[in-house]
């Protein structure tokens, strides 16, 4: 049973873990990252300057259509709605529990429309609109099929349309041992990690693999921004507090030390259709 699993059980047990985790559940970023405190509101600044940097990259502004598939509580949404106004934002989430949160805690503002959708990202719903960008925030390995939801953007984004993934990329070299080692273990790793809610099994893939999913449904690999050295001190608070109220060690090392040698790193992908 892994955090998503029991997450907003213990949310109330446990305020430290909401603030941590109650609106954005993805690693903080640092710009610089010797300046991180180690604590739990260090942390939840960084997750909030995460989806921060994501929306510059992306060069969202007023008045567009945005879906955030896997978009969890809401909290890249939440960010949304206070900065800019007109827009109309679709949240989609696999998992009820945090969509329904995400509806009680976030309210539309600055003439802004808000959907949170129950729905699979590789099964969309007709939004009946088309996007103007698309965003899968740390969520990608846990869906059933990269290239199934690059198809269903592709259908719902429109052509001057933007495609933003963050995501665990893994190096090249170490290719053939990493197919190894996500069938025999990284899968139970993250799976303990993010919960059998969130996913069944992960999958992570390097940036040629993006770029052949991308050709073949119809994107560009725009702008690749590796931010490995900036999300580094969300591994200390994490692993304390999956240690603290999981109980597992081996989970929380697991992602670090392949992190610290940039076997796996976190990356900001920017896709443009073709
Ligand atoms: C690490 S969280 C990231 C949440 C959110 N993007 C954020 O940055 O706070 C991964 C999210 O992906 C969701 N998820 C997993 N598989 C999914 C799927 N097939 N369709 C939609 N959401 C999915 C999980 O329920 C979880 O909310």
């Amino acid at each position: 049973m892994g955090y998503f699993d029991t997450l907003i059980d213990k949310f109330g047990e446990n305020p430290e873990l909401e603030e941590a985790f109650g609106k954005h559940i993805h690693w903080g970023y640092w710009e610089n990252p010797t300046k991180a405190t180690g604590s739990l509101m260090d942390f939840a600044i960084a997750a909030n300057n995460l989806s921060k940097l994501v929306i510059k990259t992306a060069e969202i502004s007023d008045g567009v259509t945005i879906l955030d598939a896997g978009c969890g509580f809401g909290g890249t949404i939440s960010l949304l709605n206070e900065s800019f106004s007109n827009l109309n934002l679709y949240g989609v989430n696999i998992d009820n529990a945090q969509v329904e949160r995400a509806r009680e805690v976030i309210k539309p503002q600055n003439n802004n429309n808000i959907q949170f959708i129950n729905a699979n990202a590789c099964d969309l719903p007709d939004f009946k609109t088309l996007f103007d960008y698309s965003i899968a925030l740390e969520c990608i390995f846990a869906f059933p099929s990269r290239e199934i939801f690059f198809q269903q953007v592709r259908k719902n984004l429109k052509s001057s349309g933007k495609l933003i993934i963050v995501d665990f990329i893994i190096n090249p070299q170490i290719r053939k041992f990493w197919a190894w080692f996500e069938g025999q273990i990284l899968s139970r790793l993250i799976t303990d990690t993010y919960g059998s809610k969130a996913t069944n099994q992960v999958e992570f893939i390097g940036i040629k693999d993006y770029e052949t999913i991308a050709n073949k449904t119809g994107f560009k690999l725009e702008k690749v921004i590796d931010i490995n050295k900036n999300v580094q001190p969300t591994y200390p608070v994490i692993n304390k507090l999956i240690i603290d109220n999981f109980n597992d060690l081996m989970t929380a090392k697991g992602l670090e030390i392949f992190s610290q040698l940039n076997l796996i790193s976190y990356q900001i992908l920017i896709f443009t259709t073709e």
